[in-house]
């Protein structure tokens, strides 16, 4: 346990291990708050190897707040596709806009200005705070939390309310003055790099002060709550060709995967086939009547604690009609397979159009038009 007069050895210790051991991430080399906002948004939900591609590709696209503030949602959510969790995307957009309006294009220092940005809750405000601005401020992730599981040995769930409160008023009571961006990082790279899901120990450098140590149960920290109960969820969706042409539609602004680029479809109602279901949501939505000519794949894909199983069918018009009555878009366009690549397209059907960019029986389709 770190006491009192523990604490400046403690966090020397910690400190001087971030300083051997950090790695070399592309925002830690200016700390400039653009980066670490975007760093910061980007990493919630999403591996560090993967986060990385993306930001050095987002900050090439969008070097600073004005390019996000003037881009169209659709550049957003494009350079975005495949990270998931898009209200992220949409929230760096509206946040953009706002530091142009409200605070002439400078991104806020005080902690409350950052703090009301769209997207920005305690952890990210405090991030930013301390990361970029060396204020006295703390940021506990699920990373931190691991940490003080295991260093105060917390032996009930750590993501209840009284645990979450007390790492949050311990990492302030050991947060050294004027170093908290230091201090911030070392603790998330220690769960990440050494206190990981399966502790590496003897690499520790507080290992002194780990309750969970010393008791030898390192590994039965954090103590988690039960899962969520994971629903398995039939869906169909059909790519309709025409004269070498595929039909795509642009889904509403409200609602799952808002404003992004379609093949329609829908779930597989009770008592229904997948083949059923797909010419009923072609009638729905856009009066078109269909045929399936071919079933293409069952694409599994998860999100959040849903499986979902995509049952992809090639479809034909049976009249001659390609004119659609919008009921569940508010654009559509017919295109070329090659066009595709140019539109944001849920994960489900993005490995739908990898996986026909990928088959020689596909060809036809990826040379027609
Ligand atoms: N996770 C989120 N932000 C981080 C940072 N700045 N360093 C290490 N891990 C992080």
């Amino acid at each position: 346990m770190v006491h009192n007069k523990d604490k400046a050895r403690f966090t020397e210790a910690l400190l001087q291990w971030f300083a051997a051991n950090m790695r070399a991430l592309p925002w830690r080399k200016d700390y400039s708050p653009y980066r670490v906002w975007v760093s910061e948004i980007m990493l919630q939900q999403t591996q560090m190897e993967r986060g990385v591609t993306y930001f050095t590709r987002w900050m090439q696209r969008f070097p600073d707040v004005r390019s996000v503030a003037e881009a169209e949602e659709d550049a957003i959510l494009k350079a975005w596709e495949g990270l998931g969790y898009y209200s992220r995307a949409r929230n760096l957009h509206k946040a953009a806009k706002k530091i142009m309006t409200e605070f002439a294009g400078v991104f806020p220092a005080d902690y409350d200005a950052i703090r009301s940005l769209p997207g920005i809750g305690d952890y990210t405000a405090g991030a930013i705070a301390s990361i970029a601005f060396q204020q006295n401020y703390v940021a506990v992730d699920a990373n931190v939390e691991r940490v003080f599981s295991r260093l105060f040995d917390i032996d009930t769930p750590i993501k209840q309310k009284e645990n979450i409160a007390f790492v949050h008023r311990t990492a302030q009571e050991l947060l050294p003055d004027g170093k908290a961006r230091h201090f911030n990082q070392a603790l998330m790279e220690l769960g990440a790099l050494v206190c990981s899901k399966k502790a590496r120990c003897e690499q520790c450098p507080v290992q002194e002060w780990c309750e969970a140590y010393r008791l030898g149960i390192p590994h039965e920290r954090p103590v988690t709550a039960p899962r969520k109960a994971i629903v398995s969820l039939e869906v169909a969706t059909g790519l309709l060709e025409h004269e070498g042409h595929i039909f795509i539609q642009k889904r509403p602004e409200m609602g799952v995967w808002a404003g992004f680029w379609e093949f329609p479809g829908g779930s597989v109602e009770e008592g229904e086939t997948p083949e059923q279901a797909i010419c009923r949501e072609f009638m729905e939505e856009m009066e078109f009547d269909v045929t399936p000519r071919e079933k293409i794949a069952v694409v599994r894909h998860g999100y959040t604690t849903y499986r979902v199983n995509l049952h992809c069918y090639l479809l034909g018009l049976k009249n001659g009609n390609t004119a659609p009555v919008l009921h569940a878009a508010t654009e559509s366009r017919w295109v070329r397979f090659d066009e595709l690549d140019a539109f944001t397209f849920p994960a489900g059907h993005r490995k739908l159009i990898d996986l026909l960019r990928g088959g020689l029986q596909w060809q036809w389709l990826r040379e027609a038009g």
